[in-house]
């Protein structure tokens, strides 16, 4: 295929099969969902990693179950943020704020009252129901040049706009640019986040695949698409979250703000790194994982021991679909999120319960599917009193707690 960034030829570097869109989850086990390829595709010439069968935005997000978790590790990153953005002097008490996908507004409640005003963007109608609800004022559309020409005629251009883990789920990326490139105003700074590639691909972090990550941004595959639309990279921040997340920091091109050290380091050592050998390593990884966890799980299965997963995430869902796990095998999914709990995981048709565990036993073992809130999982699991249940942690190596 053709790279949806440049045009460039693509590679292919991993083909996991057949996988409902994650968050479509079911009302009952008779529900049916359709299934589409997850296959990544390189472009040697821009260095992006990208779906090669992009669903309909859409459809994906009519009716969306992910709601943010109020969870210790996302505050404590949207405190790190925070200081970033104003140590830099990227927002300051005069910054007008819009935030793309923002969800039911968690980091605009943070933000709040270090700037001057707030608004969110999401065009999923019962999240921004939510936000709206718990007082962030929340435009229920997608993103478009059109709303950013809206906006901007109506209330004027903003000094910063953030889009968080929503960049990379668009199928183009040059379409949202062309929207922020109407609303940011001259000396605005645009703020990206997502998973860093290089982080998925070092830490075989393959379950990151799956329909809404559309993208998997590198600096260079980024520096690219934003010098394409008028923009230009200043400067990174490297975070843990998600399993090794990015923040990029964007201004228009007249900017003359240069670039950060701490950017250009991290460009080296992206070069040195990113490369047809590493993702080859990665696909490999990938399958061997697939023979280990499943050797573990049918062991655990043989001696008639229980196992749940724990996190209705997206990504476990690319993880039970590829390693072919139902509810014969997993018997429920515990997530903490209210409108997920009593839905059923599309495919594997796993039940979801809460964390409370009144109504079920405790199993002997947790699939841990959201992996990457590991330790304040395990220690509110074990704070509630349940010393027994062991986790099986299945990245960025697997082992059991
Ligand atoms: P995410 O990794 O895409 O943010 O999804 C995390 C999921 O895990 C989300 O559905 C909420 C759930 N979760 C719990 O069930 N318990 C918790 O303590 C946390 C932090 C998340
Ligand atoms: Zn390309």
């Amino acid at each position: 295929m053709n790279c949806r960034i440049c045009s460039g030829y693509t590679r292919t570097i991993i083909d996991l099969g057949i996988s409902p869109p994650a968050n479509s989850l079911l009302d009952n086990t008779r529900q049916s969902v359709c299934s589409y390829p997850l296959v990544l595709e390189y472009c040697n010439s821009c260095c992006n990693i990208q779906l090669r069968d992009c669903l309909d935005s859409r459809d994906l997000y009519k009716n969306y179950l992910y709601v943010t978790p109020d969870s210790k590790m996302l505050n404590e990153h949207y405190e790190y943020l925070t200081r970033f953005l104003l140590s830099n002097k990227y927002i300051n008490s005069d910054s007008k704020v819009l935030e793309i996908g923002s969800n039911i507004g968690l980091y605009l409640n943070h933000i709040r009252p270090f700037v001057k005003e707030i608004l969110g963007v999401d065009p999923a109608e019962n999240i921004a129901k939510l936000a709206n609800a718990k007082g962030v004022h929340t435009i229920c559309e997608f993103f478009s040049k059109e709303l950013a020409m809206d906006l901007r005629n109506s209330k004027g251009k903003v000094d910063t706009i953030i889009a968080r883990h929503c960049f990379a789920h668009n199928a183009s990326p040059h379409d949202l640019l062309k929207g922020v490139k109407v609303l940011l105003d001259e000396g605005g700074v645009f703020v990206i986040e997502n998973a860093y590639a290089l982080n998925t691909i070092e830490n075989n972090e393959f379950d990151q695949i799956y329909h809404e990550h559309m993208f998997y941004y590198s600096i260079q595959s980024m520096t690219k698409v934003l010098e394409m639309n008028g923009f230009k990279l200043i400067d990174i921040l490297i975070s843990l979250v998600h399993g090794g997340s990015i923040v990029f920091i964007a201004k228009h091109i007249s900017s003359k703000n240069s670039i950060s050290n701490s950017l250009r380091t991290h460009l080296q050592y992206e070069k040195e790194k990113l490369n047809m050998n590493t993702l080859a390593r990665f696909s490999s990884n990938a399958f061997t994982l697939k023979e280990d966890l499943l050797k573990t799980i049918n062991a655990i299965n043989q001696r008639k021991e229980t196992i749940y997963s724990y996190g209705a995430t997206a990504k476990g869902n690319t993880l039970l679909n590829f390693l072919g796990l139902d509810n014969s095998i997993i018997k429920y999914c515990v997530d903490s999120t209210s409108i997920k709990q009593g839905k059923y995981l599309p495919g594997s048709k796993i039940k979801i319960i809460n964390e409370d565990f009144k109504d079920v036993e405790r199993p002997d073992y947790f699939l841990l599917t959201a992996w990457n809130y590991k330790d304040e999982i395990i220690t509110k699991v074990r704070n509630k009193g349940n010393k027994d249940s062991a986790f099986i942690v299945p990245f960025p190596t697997l082992h059991i707690i």
